[in-house]
């Protein structure tokens, strides 16, 4: 049986992986955004490899930010940039049809923003994060407080169990409900008709507009979806 400190560093070594293979993508004077996560921190661990490569960056969120800023990159406010050349971000679940539940780690606003400003999208994950059917994962709704009661019942009238998430505030001054037991059978479907309830403000899934690739990292390398 493998131990956990075993078990540990083979994630590890997988989202290294598929941090890296994001790295190889990144064209020559690239605009570039970067998402939010554990595994997206080890892409920008390795950002300075290709600093040469790189003519702005573009954060998600303030953690982000912070890590940039420590590695020595100045982040530029995306109201300053054009459209992004590259978009590299991590997710909770992806399906084989690359669309994704992403906002564990709150920053799902400042995500899909970008993505929605960048003319590719690149996802890393490792194996842990492949489902068949999404929803396993909670589902992050981003709330304005006021609306959060109203949003909920909203949630659960749709078959969801809606949880939430004491303590987090976001990096715009909201709340987030979780999610739970949701069926998520049409997530493009789903993504609109959240999208629509009063209050919410970004919902996690990313199903209508998805990366053109989700690199998936092994402990003994990648593969692709
Ligand atoms: C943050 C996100 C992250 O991409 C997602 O939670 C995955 O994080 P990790 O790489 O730590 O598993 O959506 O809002």
């Amino acid at each position: 049986m493998r131990s956990n400190k075993a078990d540990k560093e083979a994630a590890l070594a997988a989202k290294r992986h598929a941090a890296q293979a994001a790295i190889e993508r990144i064209p020559h004077d690239c605009l570039l955004g970067v998402g939010t996560g554990s595994t997206t921190n080890e892409f920008i661990a390795l950002l300075p490899q290709v600093r040469d490569r790189i003519s702005k960056v573009v954060s998600s969120s303030e953690a982000t930010t912070a890590l940039l800023r420590d590695l020595g990159f100045e982040v530029s406010p995306l109201s300053q940039c054009g459209t992004l050349d590259l978009y590299v971000d991590g997710a909770d679940e992806t399906d084989e049809h690359r669309r994704l539940i992403k906002g564990g780690g709150g920053a799902l606003t400042g995500e899909k923003i970008l993505v929605a400003s960048s003319r590719r999208f690149v996802c890393i994950v490792d194996e842990s994060k492949r489902v068949k059917l999404l929803g396993k994962f909670p589902l992050p709704v981003e709330v304005i407080p006021m609306a959060r009661s109203a949003v909920a019942r909203k949630l659960v009238a749709m078959g969801g169990q809606p949880q939430y998430r004491e303590g987090m505030i976001t990096d715009y001054g909201n709340e987030i409900l979780d999610v739970h037991n949701l069926k998520i059978l049409d997530p493009e479907e789903m993504e609109s008709e959240i999208n629509q309830v009063p209050g919410v403000v970004t919902v996690g899934l990313f199903a209508r507009q998805r990366p053109e690739v989700v690199i998936v990292g092994t402990p003994s390398g990648t593969c692709t979806l």
